[in-house]
């Protein structure tokens, strides 16, 4: 009953434009909303297990060192205190969630400070609050280490670089070049909902309720910590307040859950506080960029160049892969990138909304800004003539590229021909600004499985590990499952976030959607096929509606077919020869006006548009919210957002939501997106490609470089807060 399906050539069939139900790109609510806006709907932290009893972690004062309780066993006697635990197997950094990198365990040690490194578990969570912050914290052998990105050692990432013809000849012979150096500060994924585990076994099988973004992966890193078989832990992850990257991979406290629940053989649960978010979960790395770029005299680039700096602790491998979309956004023969990696102790770096774009594009965008203003060419007009016609590293052809079509629509729609020239218009105090960049973001499928049954009843049922992380994952399967069925989507019923159904891509790097999706039309495929064979006719010649099923002049109720019988099927995806014949990837354009105060150099954003093509739109409505949001956080990027470390130690300094500045609503006026009609025959069969970090992936530097244009002055240390601003006006 499984039904393989990998992707090694272009699904030209596009079978997905001649079905009748009308559900796939429709604009559809997400069906579990109404659960969440009323409070109904079970967070890992809100489920309540019999016996259940809390943990709180506890933190490392500094960032090294061998970690001693000194008054442990007074604390253990503390008023409800059943145990205070410091093991092995604790996790010293979160896991970033890939399929080949165990966890990083031993808390025994400190690596940063924040680290988490023991747990203390009592009746109630007052009770365990109390006993973990009466815990005397000392290190032994402790000398503070290395915590600033530009003096630690670095090793250079050899996979990362490329020289390309004579970028230094380009340079000295181009009509326009530009050589600047951007910095932006590392970010936090700030979920709304703190990363919290509940853990109960029933003999040696574990159950944990988390709250988790891969959970085929996250049962695996919790399976190696614990020294235990993946077949004995089931996690189960319905609903997800956010995670923006910190929770593709196992953090801190689900390993706490689980090793206090089996020594105390009662459930515990276990949260993190909101500061022990920011001090202990995934940080994006700070960045040093320098791009370069050489241009003739009607700005065609030819040379591009882009180095860049970032960081993490010894032995991670995650690097902010900045350079992904350098390498295939321009044009321009003479190219050299380049990568170091710092190596300090501040809290791990992993992926953070878009790792490697989000900044990398940004910083490009910021670059490419400046040329034109120093080659005096509109800057829509010096990207659009410098589109290249294939990868102009590789030579491969784009899977698909509605790239000049966002920039152009994107213009008009915005009213960008009525941008002033550099600090020509005021509004009274305010100076007015028009800036605008491009987006891009590279595109995967990865495995993915999903069963889906349809019953007697004209009802289906959609089962997978899949997570819902507040994209629009219940809506969207059950659009496809709905169209590809020919029932109406309130007939189908979307069940996720449970390792104990087939395990999927998981939410991350944008491939959430449509690598699942794919996995849900693949078992439709064969359900269709079976339905045709029960009525002798080919399966491109049913027309399946509402329930119905039309095929060779007659009409009769799916219910009628199946005669009692449910009909299941496994699909089984996986990327395949497409995923290297073509470069895949997607792309917009941003446009933002901003308003600079003459006086303050306070900036407000006050309208902002992007246009995005994506492939198929799987539901306009929540694809649009997906863009909205990444405009939202290019927003704080550009203005506000800035994980600060103290320059002695590297703790961090606004570990929490009033002082760390995300935007809030007052900081976010009308966006306004445009979602271009596209089909990609080589990502998918859904011909859709990802498009949930599409919306950041460059946008902060339509903002910056607005900035630019209403006052002349570059800010190239994000976020371009006032101070910074107001320095050069
Ligand atoms: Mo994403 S930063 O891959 O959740």
């Amino acid at each position: 009953m499984t039904e393989h399906f990998k992707m090694d050539a272009p699904a030209t069939d596009r079978r997905l434009d001649d079905m009748a139900q009308g559900l796939v790109g429709a604009p559809l609510d997400r069906p579990e909303g109404p659960l969440k806006v009323s409070g109904t709907a079970t967070y890992a932290n809100e489920w309540q297990v019999d016996g259940m009893v809390h943990g709180v972690m506890v933190r490392a004062p500094t960032n090294s060192g061998r970690i001693v309780l000194s008054n442990r066993d007074e604390v253990a006697n503390l008023p409800g205190v059943l145990s205070v635990i410091q093991d092995e197997r604790l996790l010293r950094n979160p896991a970033q969630g890939t399929a080949n990198q165990a966890p990083v365990q031993g808390a025994q040690h400190a690596a940063y400070v924040g680290q988490l490194i023991a747990v203390v578990v009592a009746e109630s969570f007052e009770q365990a609050r109390h006993a973990a912050q009466s815990l005397q914290v000392v290190l032994e052998n402790g000398e503070l280490m290395p915590v600033d990105p530009v003096t630690a050692a670095v090793e250079a990432q050899e996979d990362q670089a490329l020289d390309q013809g004579d970028l230094e000849g380009a340079i000295t012979g181009a009509a326009h070049s530009v050589d600047v150096t951007y910095t932006t500060p590392s970010h936090s994924s700030s979920p709304m909902e703190p990363h919290a585990s509940i853990a109960s076994w029933d003999g040696d099988d574990l159950t944990l309720r988390g709250s988790y973004q891969m959970l085929k992966y996250n049962r695996n890193e919790l399976a190696d910590a614990l020294g235990v078989h993946p077949d004995r832990v089931r996690i189960i992850s319905p609903y997800v307040g956010g995670g923006f990257g910190s929770k593709l991979g196992l953090a801190p406290e689900a390993v706490a859950a689980a090793i206090a629940a089996k020594e105390l053989g009662r459930p515990v649960s276990v949260a993190l506080q909101r500061q022990q978010v920011y001090e202990a979960t995934m940080r994006r790395s700070e960045t040093s960029q320098r791009v370069r770029l050489a241009a003739d005299a009607e700005g065609r680039l030819n040379g591009l160049g882009h180095d860049a700096r970032v960081s993490n602790l010894p032995g991670e491998t995650f690097a902010e892969p900045v350079l992904q979309a350098s390498h295939f956004l321009y044009a321009g023969e003479n190219r050299q990138m380049s990568m170091e990696l710092a190596r300090l102790h501040r809290l791990c770096a992993g992926s953070v909304r878009a790792p490697g774009e989000a900044v990398g594009v940004t910083v490009l965008e910021n670059a490419m800004d400046e040329l034109a203003h120093e080659a005096g060419i509109d800057p829509v007009e010096l990207r659009l003539r410098n589109i290249p016609e294939k990868d102009p590293e590789s030579g491969k052809e784009f899977s698909s590229r509605r790239f000049r079509d966002a920039l152009e629509s994107g213009a008009r729609a915005f009213g960008w021909s009525k941008r002033p020239g550099v600090m020509e218009r005021r509004e009274g105090e305010w100076l007015i600004g028009y800036g605008m960049a491009s987006a891009a973001r590279i595109n995967v499928l990865m495995d993915s499985q999903a069963r889906v049954a349809l019953q007697p009843d004209g009802r289906a049922r959609v089962e997978t590990d899949m997570t819902d992380i507040g994209t629009g994952t219940y809506a969207i399967l059950g659009q496809i499952a709905g169209e590809m069925l020919g029932l109406p989507r309130d007939r189908i019923d979307v069940v996720l976030g449970d390792t104990d159904l087939p395990p999927a891509a998981g939410s991350g790097g944008s491939w959430g959607a449509t690598s699942s999706g794919t996995s849900v039309y693949v078992a439709c495929q064969a359900i269709r096929r079976q339905l045709a064979e029960r009525l002798e006719v080919e399966e491109q010649d049913l027309l399946l509606k509402d329930g119905r099923v039309t095929y060779a002049n007659q009409t009769k109720a799916l219910g009628d077919v199946l005669q009692g019988d449910e009909i299941v099927k496994l699909g089984y995806v996986q990327p395949g020869d497409t995923s290297e014949a073509v470069r895949q990837a997607t792309f917009g354009a941003y446009f933002a006006e901003v308003a600079v105060h003459a006086a303050s150099g306070e900036t407000r954003v006050r309208r902002m548009h992007g246009s995005f093509a994506a492939g198929r739109i799987l539901n306009a409505k929540t694809a649009r919210s997906q863009c909205i949001g990444g405009m939202t956080f290019g927003i704080g990027m550009a203005l506000t957002e800035e994980l600060a470390f103290d320059p002695r130690d590297g703790h961090v300094a606004n570990h929490n939501l009033a002082e760390y500045h995300i935007p809030v609503n007052a900081d976010v006026p009308q966006l306004t997106v445009e979602l271009l009609e596209e089909r990609d025959d080589w990502a998918s069969p859904l011909q859709a490609k990802g498009i949930g970090e599409l919306g950041i992936c460059g946008a902060a530097a339509a903002i910056t470089n607005g900035i630019f244009n209403a006052t002349g002055v570059r800010v190239r240390d994000y976020p371009a807060t006032l101070d910074k601003v107001i320095t050069g006006m």
